[in-house]
C-alpha cells in the first residue's frame, strides 16, 4: 500500500523503528506497561490495529502463546520486520497488509481492539472512520484500548507535545474522546499516561 505514514515516517528508517522507540523510552518497558494494563488471560482474540513492526504483538504473545492474536498495518516493510521478527520466535499472527480504516476481518470478531501510537499517523479526517472500523471488528462488549501520543498534562510534557503536534498531527486529549464519542465508545475515558507523553484511553462496545 502506499499514501500512509511510515512507522518512523521515513521508509528508510523503518528497519531501525525498534531501536528508535528504545532510543525514546517507548521500547520493551512501554510493551510491558501496556501488556499489565490489559490484563489479558490470554484466551482472548486480539487485534492490533496499526501494528507496525508488532512491537507490542511480540511481548504479548511471548507472555500470552495462547492468545489468537492479528495484527494489521498499511506498511509492507513493517509487516515484513514483523513477520520475520514473531517467526524466528515461532510466534505466527495473522499479519494483515490494510489500513485501520477497511480492515479485512469481518464483523464483532475480536475480543480487544488495541491500537499504540497509530492513531497520530492516520490522516485526520479518516480517524473517526478508522475508530468505527475498529468498533465494527469488536465484539457486543469488547474493548477497544487506544494509546497515542496526545497533548495534555502541564509543564514541559505538554510543550514538548504541542511542539511535536506541528509535525505529527498529535490530538489534543479532548480531541481523542471526541474521536472515540463519535465513533461509538460513548462511554470512552482517558485510563492513565505512560512518560507523561502517551495518553491511554478506553471504551466497551455498546
Ligand atoms: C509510530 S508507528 C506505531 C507502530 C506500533 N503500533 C507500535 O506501537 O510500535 C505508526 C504505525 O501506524 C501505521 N499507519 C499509518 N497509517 C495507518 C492507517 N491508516 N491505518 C493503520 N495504521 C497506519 C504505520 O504504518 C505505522 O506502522
Amino acid at each position: 500500500m502506499s499514501g500512509h505514514v511510515p512507522p518512523a515516517h521515513l521508509h528508510l528508517l523503518t528497519p531501525l523503528y525498534d531501536v528508535l522507540c528504545s532510543a525514546i523510552g517507548l521500547g520493551r518497558g512501554f510493551r510491558r506497561d501496556i501488556l499489565r494494563r490489559l490484563g489479558l488471560t490470554g484466551r482472548e482474540r486480539l487485534l492490533d490495529a496499526g501494528c507496525g513492526t508488532a512491537a507490542l504483538l511480540e511481548v504479548l504473545l511471548e507472555d500470552h502463546p495462547g492468545l489468537d492474536a492479528a495484527g494489521v498495518d498499511p506498511d509492507a516493510l513493517a509487516l515484513a520486520i514483523a513477520s520475520a521478527k514473531l517467526g524466528r520466535k515461532g510466534l505466527r499472527p495473522r499479519l494483515e497488509l490494510a489500513s485501520m480504516g477497511r480492515m479485512p476481518f469481518e464483523d464483532a470478531g475480536f475480543d480487544v481492539v488495541v491500537s499504540t501510537l497509530a492513531l497520530h499517523h492516520v490522516p485526520r479526517d479518516e480517524r473517526e472512520g478508522s475508530l468505527k472500523e475498529c468498533l465494527r471488528v469488536l465484539k457486543p462488549g469488547g474493548r477497544l484500548v487506544l494509546a497515542d501520543l496526545v497533548v495534555s498534562g502541564e509543564g514541559p510534557a505538554r510543550w514538548l507535545l504541542k511542539a511535536l503536534s506541528f509535525f505529527e498531527g498529535l490530538e489534543a486529549e479532548e480531541g481523542v474522546l471526541d474521536l472515540l464519542r463519535r465513533a461509538g465508545l460513548g462511554e470512552a475515558r482517558p485510563v492513565g499516561r505512560y512518560m507523561k507523553l502517551v495518553g491511554f484511553y478506553e471504551g466497551f462496545k455498546p
